[in-house]
């Protein structure tokens, strides 16, 4: 016990010894006279001097020294909010596997030989950035079909995402993963483009439109995105050794529920996607690299029918904001170059929706049935990965 204590204290005091000494991580204060983080010479020529040539975090091919393979990965960088993370339910995707109906799809997620979930050994990922801790990277490596989601019984995008492109492209690939629960765009993945200004016609100072939020929440998680992909950048020999160069391929984003609730950020959503698309893509030097966003398609049509004709007003502005939402991540990837929408509502409509046993009966128990993390429905969450899968293809 004493043993025990006695290393909690002396973390704990390493902890305020290196909080004294470290420069704060989380949004970027250009200016201040350290280039760190995820400064470059291209976002803070203040802190970080002059670029030399190029610029940007990173080029967008790169080689990498010391291996004799000839071998180039795909990096993939899969971001955003729960979705992202990923709340497809594993017990109702071995229900799936069980079925004699549905039993084919997902025959390639699970390993006969090993009598588990299967893995990828051509698709790589690097997935941090969960829960508190922003960097509590798993061990994995290899692309595992349950495991890589919120929890280690769930599921995301990735997994329909990486079987779908290591099917589809000739190289291997490496997903990069950054996502985080219940962020907005309007704030936590703020992208600097929009930084003091709102867009509701007038630009209003954000202070006066955000009332109470505390100036140094805005674009945290943008930052903190960032960090991650540079450490994927960064890691890539230890999560794709092998490999002698690699390219920046592609963005996929996820998010939208943590706007949709307000209407002041549904109304800038256009505008900061758009700012956003141009950011990310600013910010590593990957100017047209191919972004597929992913829509707001937790709602049914039928659901949303009911709410728009509903009496009560209050329900429908439910319709408003969602149809709003959906319209600005459409408009924003047909304003941006090389981008595009994986239409995630026809999945949703599509589907069943809570999980369900063979027999018809409800997956409640083990699976949970949450309307914002499309209802766990391990096809659904399959599926969407699929769609943003083939709509990368057409980018590529
Ligand atoms: C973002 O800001 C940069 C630098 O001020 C500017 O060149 C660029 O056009 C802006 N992008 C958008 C999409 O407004
Ligand atoms: C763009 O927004 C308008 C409403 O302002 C909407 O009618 C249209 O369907 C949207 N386009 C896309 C591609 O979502």
């Amino acid at each position: 016990m004493k043993t025990i204590l006695d290393a909690a204290y002396v973390s704990v005091l390493l902890v305020l010894l290196l909080s004294a000494e470290a420069v704060p991580i989380g949004r970027r204060r250009c200016g201040d006279g350290h280039c760190r983080f995820v400064e470059t010479c291209r976002s803070c020529p203040e802190d970080c001097g002059e670029c030399s040539e190029g610029g940007g975090l990173f080029p967008q091919l790169f080689p990498l020294q010391g291996f004799s393979s000839k071998k180039r990965i795909k990096v993939f960088f899969l971001f955003g909010q729960s979705n992202m993370q990923g709340h497809g339910c594993k017990d109702h995707l071995t229900e799936l596997l069980n079925n004699p109906t549905t039993t084919t799809k997902y025959s390639q997620l699970w390993d006969v030989t090993t009598n588990d979930w299967a893995e990828r050994p051509d698709v790589r990922i690097r997935n941090c950035g969960q829960e508190d801790n922003p960097y509590p990277c798993r061990e994995t490596t290899r692309l595992r079909s349950v495991g890589e989601g919120a929890t280690v019984n769930k599921f995301g995008p990735e997994t329909g995402f990486g079987w779908t492109m290591g099917d589809a492209l000739e190289e291997d690939i490496f997903l990069c993963k950054a996502a985080w629960g219940g962020k907005d765009l309007a704030i936590d993945f703020r992208p600097p483009n929009s930084s003091d200004t709102m867009y509701n016609g007038d630009e209003s100072p954000l202070s006066l439109v955000y009332d109470g939020i505390d100036p140094e929440s805005y674009s945290v998680y943008y930052e903190e995105t960032l960090g991650v992909f540079q450490k994927c950048i960064e890691e890539i020999n230890v999560y794709a050794p092998g490999y002698d160069s690699y390219e920046m391929a592609g963005f996929v984003f996820f998010q939208g529920w943590n706007d949709v609730v307000d209407l002041e950020k549904v109304g800038e959503y256009q505008y900061n996607l758009r700012n956003l698309i141009f950011d990310i893509r600013n910010d590593l030097g990957l100017p047209t690299v191919p972004m597929v966003v992913g829509q707001l398609g937790q709602h049914t049509s039928a659901e949303l029918a009911s709410w728009k004709s509903d009496m009560d007003p209050g329900i429908q502005e439910r319709w408003d904001r969602v149809m709003a939402l959906r319209w600005a991540q459409g408009n924003a990837t047909e304003k941006s170059i090389n981008a595009a929408l994986a239409e995630t509502s026809l999945i949703v409509d599509s589907s069943d929706r809570c999980p369900t046993y063979a027999d018809g009966t409800l997956h409640e128990d083990v699976c949970g049935c949450d309307s914002y993390h499309y209802y766990n429905n391990a096809q659904i969450v399959y599926d969407i990965g699929v769609d943003m899968a083939n709509e990368m293809l057409t980018l590529l």
